[in-house]
């Protein structure tokens, strides 16, 4: 399941993975756990050669339970910390290096190479599993988009929702135009628009994609 930040992504493919009895990858926490080291290793994440150079070295470790997914660094559970301010606005620099995004897309392969899984993502069905049987591209408009994202100004009471949209909007343009495996919808993928739809409805049209 591929889409742009706020599309409802992470809630529906939790949802889908919940209904079929499947396990279930947030391969965005891959990319923000590898933000956050670099982050807290002083790596400078605009600097995309200093940040290829270090991209071998963090070890993750992601759980795909969907009712408890994790994930790990160093040992270190960072499922909080991944979600901060500062790694959403750094992290699209740093998934934009193609060594980066070589070693995750490794990882993540080989996580989905053990069958019955929905993983989300921004290149899912187009480069890391385009064998796919059931592809989704979830969108929805910028205005919904930005109240679903409204709720993490809870976290942060620095961020406006002036400030959050143009951040978000941001890191949109920055995940589409990038050279390395930009967001974008597979040919084969089925596109749900989720701006008139509530969760359950979303989840119940992919269900029904899947036993098609
Ligand atoms: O899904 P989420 O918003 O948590 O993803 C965080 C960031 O990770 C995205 O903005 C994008 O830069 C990157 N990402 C990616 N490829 C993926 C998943 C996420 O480049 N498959």
């Amino acid at each position: 399941m591929d889409g742009p930040s706020g599309s409802g992504k992470s809630s529906a493919s939790k949802g889908v993975a919940r209904a079929l009895g499947l396990r279930y990858l947030d391969t965005g926490a891959m990319y923000r756990a590898m933000t956050w080291w670099m982050l807290r290793n002083g790596v400078p994440v605009e600097d995309a050669d200093a940040v290829a150079a270090r991209a071998q070295d963090p070890v993750l470790e992601s759980g795909t339970d969907p009712d408890a997914p994790s994930i790990s660094v160093d040992g270190q559970d960072v499922s909080e910390p991944i979600r901060t301010r500062e790694v959403t606005n750094a992290v699209s620099a740093v998934s934009a290096v193609p060594a980066v995004r070589a070693r995750l897309v490794a990882l993540q392969r080989e996580i989905i190479s053990g069958g019955g899984i929905v993983v989300e993502g921004r290149d899912i069905g187009t480069v890391v599993a385009p064998d796919a049987p059931v592809k989704v591209y979830l969108t929805a408009s910028e205005e919904v988009r930005a109240a679903r994202r409204a709720k993490d100004l809870a976290a942060d009471p620095g961020a406006s929702v002036t400030v959050t949209r143009a951040e978000q909007a941001r890191r949109d343009r920055l995940d589409s135009t990038r050279k390395a495996s930009p967001l974008a919808k597979a040919a084969d993928a089925h596109e749900i628009d989720s701006t008139e739809l509530g969760l359950a409805e979303v989840i119940e049209a992919v269900v029904r994609l899947a036993k098609e």
